[in-house]
């Protein structure tokens, strides 16, 4: 091989990712994959996933950013197995589907570069306070759980207001503790919370978070009305789909919520119509999702309450997207475009093409 070709090659090997495996504590696989001009950084990813309990406290190489540790029939952890040369570089650890009931206040203390944290398919009953404050976390998962009381506190990271997202969904949580307005540490800088699949009955109150995605699918919840969503101008995206109950949909319900982009509220078959003025205020909504449920026609007044709005989901497989109707050209001064909801059965659609053919 000629080499300035050999020389192009070595580079591109070196610059791009390339992964090798290392000897490891025996039964986990420890692969490093390095990076830069001449290997100059590199991640360790240990993987020691369904072993069994007698692997903790597990040695790690010193440089291990990723440790897996699911499926190993753990029932606690504590500063002292998840400490050592190795633990204080973590950025992922993932320690679900275990048997972990409990986990001890200063469980991840010494994790000061943990960015995520994946207790899901456990049996957490409840959460110390202020179990995370020490790590920079951006995405805990504690799904699947069976937690009933979560103080919004327990979130309060080490994360200097960088953006944390909070999967919660499929525990048995009936109340949420807010942040107390004059505690001592900031509140958590919550943007995504998932709540689906929980036993509350209303809204919780959410106030002083960041919240820009929330879902709430799948709770019982009983109604919702003016302050349901006090507090939370900044959110975005907001599913409420699945419902188990006959929420009643009050006027201006949503009406705290102008910056709302997306309105999930599919799968609620019992769900009536109440009139437009149940989306009052929605002035961003672009998107509604309103497939499976009884809210099939559509008033043109949607579009009056719902002036950014470009596409709604209705009945089965119904989709509407706004039309803008140009009137006369040149335009009369004062008149304003026509502006309509085009709507098409996508299964109907989806059949007649072979006949089109
Ligand atoms: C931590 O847990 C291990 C068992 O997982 C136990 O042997 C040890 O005593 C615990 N240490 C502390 C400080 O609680
Ligand atoms: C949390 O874990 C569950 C179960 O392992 C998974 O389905 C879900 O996608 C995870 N959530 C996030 C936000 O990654």
């Amino acid at each position: 091989m000629p080499w300035p070709l050999l020389l192009a090659l070595l580079l591109l090997l070196a610059v791009s990712g390339a992964q090798t495996t290392r000897p490891c504590f025996p039964g986990c696989q420890c692969e490093v994959e390095t990076f830069g001009l001449f290997d100059s950084f590199s991640l360790t990813q240990v993987d020691c996933s369904g072993l069994g309990p007698h692997i903790m406290p597990v040695p790690i190489p010193l440089d291990t950013a990723h440790l897996d540790l699911s499926s190993n029939r753990l029932e606690t952890v504590n500063e002292s197995v998840l400490a050592g040369p190795g633990y204080t570089t973590l950025v992922g650890l993932d320690l679900s589907h275990n048997l972990l009931t409990s986990i001890s206040p200063t469980a991840f203390s010494r994790l000061r570069y943990l960015e995520s944290l994946d207790l899901s398919h456990n049996g957490l009953a409840a959460l110390p306070a202020e179990s995370f404050t020490s790590s920079p976390l951006s995405d805990v998962n504690l799904s699947h759980n069976r937690l009933r009381e979560v103080s919004m506190s327990t979130f309060t990271t080490h994360s200097q207001g960088r953006a944390l997202h909070v999967d919660l969904s499929h525990n048995l949580i009936h109340h949420l503790v807010p942040h107390p307005a004059r505690a001592s540490l900031p509140p958590p800088t919550i943007q995504s919370l998932n709540l689906a699949w929980n036993r509350l009955r209303a809204v919780p109150n959410l106030q002083d978070l960041p919240l820009r995605y929330l879902s709430l699918d799948g709770n019982p919840l009983a109604a919702i009305g003016p302050g349901s969503f006090t507090g939370l101008a900044g959110l975005t995206h907001l599913s409420l789909a699945s419902l188990h109950s006959i929420p009643q949909l009050a006027h201006n319900g949503f009406s705290e919520l102008p910056g709302l982009q997306v309105l999930d509220l599919s799968g609620n078959p019992k769900l009536k119509w109440a009139g437009a003025e149940v989306f009052s205020g929605l002035r961003s909504l672009q998107e509604l999702d309103l497939s499976g449920t009884g809210l099939v026609a559509l008033p043109e007044m949607l579009l009056l309450h719902l002036p950014a709005l470009q596409s709604v989901s209705v009945g089965q497989d119904v989709h509407c997207r706004r039309l803008v109707r140009e009137g006369a050209y040149p335009r009369q001064p004062g008149s304003s475009p026509k502006v309509a909801l085009h709507c098409v059965d996508t299964r109907e659609s989806a059949a007649r093409v072979p006949d089109i053919l």
